[in-house]
């Protein structure tokens, strides 16, 4: 099945991990659980009849709410980028000074079609803030960015996200905990938090502690739960595995990360899927994993 794409992008994104999670997630009554919702790929692709959608970054749960709200809708996207694009291919700097008045008008405001605007205008299609919650990715450069055909995409993610999105979803901006401590027996979480030892920004610290938080609480939880982490890399192991993870089950697969086309600047990481159920079905026929194997 093709995978929903959203019209937020991000470095942590998970979709290419969609199929396998949705490989092992077991049938449930209940509700679908996101405490780290991101870019909600993976909650999109779900589309569950009942959730609770959670992030600290309120930027991303006010957007994904203005869909809901109808506040944003495929027209108001498709103008609003018709006009933003039009004043970025003819500002001075090939396109950064009218870059960097959205970026200022949205630290500023907050609007979700500015947070639009800089996901898909920014670097490398990344989402970063920095130590005073402001946006912190440079410009991609291209003052001819928002083409029709991009538009059209843009507006399309829109569409499909907007039909997904149920007028019962929840959505909320609190801590992890608090989210997961309200996870029933028939409810699924998702887990997918910053992963420890990797990057960290405004909205995306991740200490030992908070790593123990999860743990604790995941223990506790009488849902079921599937929670994504970084196993090893070509360097390290995760320790976060031994010392919380290892005693749930896990399947890994590789991933790989480009960057450059050259073939010695590719890394690989190892992505783990944990959960404290039994699964049988985990899905050996995808194209893409090298490795995928129950450890
Ligand atoms: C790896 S991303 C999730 C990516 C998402 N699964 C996707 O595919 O786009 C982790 C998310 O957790 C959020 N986050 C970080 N710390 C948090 C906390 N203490 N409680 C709730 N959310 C948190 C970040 O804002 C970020 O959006």
């Amino acid at each position: 099945m093709k995978t929903v794409v959203p019209p937020l992008k991000s470095q942590g994104i998970k979709t290419k991990l969609v199929p396998l999670i949705a490989s092992i997630t077991p049938e449930y009554q209940g509700r679908w659980i996101e405490p780290f919702l991101g870019t909600g790929v993976v909650a999109f692709n779900e589309a569950p009849r009942e959730t609770l959608l959670n992030d600290t970054n309120p930027h991303i749960v006010q957007f994904y709410k203005d869909i809901q709200g109808g506040e944003i809708t495929p027209e108001s996207v498709r103008a609003y980028l018709e006009e933003e694009g039009e004043h970025l291919r003819n500002a001075d700097e090939d396109g950064y000074v009218h870059f960097r008045k959205v970026k200022d008008r949205f630290n500023a405001e907050h609007r979700s079609l500015d947070f639009l605007f800089l996901s898909r205008s920014g670097f490398n299609g990344m989402m970063r803030f920095n130590k005073k919650g402001d946006w912190n990715i440079p410009f991609c450069k291209k003052p001819n960015r928002f083409s029709p055909g991009y538009i059209t995409k843009i507006v399309n993610q829109v569409d499909s996200v907007s039909t997904i999105i149920k007028p019962e979803w929840e959505f909320t901006s609190e801590d992890f905990q608090n989210t997961i401590e309200k996870a029933g027996k028939d409810d699924v979480v998702y887990c997918d938090p910053p992963y420890f030892g990797r990057y960290v920004d405004y909205y995306n610290g991740w200490t030992e502690e908070d790593e123990e938080r999860l743990f604790l609480v995941l223990s506790k939880t009488p849902a079921r739960f599937i929670l994504s982490t970084w196993h090893h890399n070509d360097f390290r192991p995760n320790p976060m595995i031994d010392k919380y993870w290892n005693r749930f089950n896990l399947v890994t697969r590789d991933h790989f990360y480009h960057s450059g086309a050259k073939l010695e600047n590719r890394r690989s990481v190892v992505e783990t899927l944990v959960f404290n159920f039994e699964s049988q079905q985990v899905d050996a026929d995808e194209e893409e994993p090298v490795q995928l194997a129950l450890v």
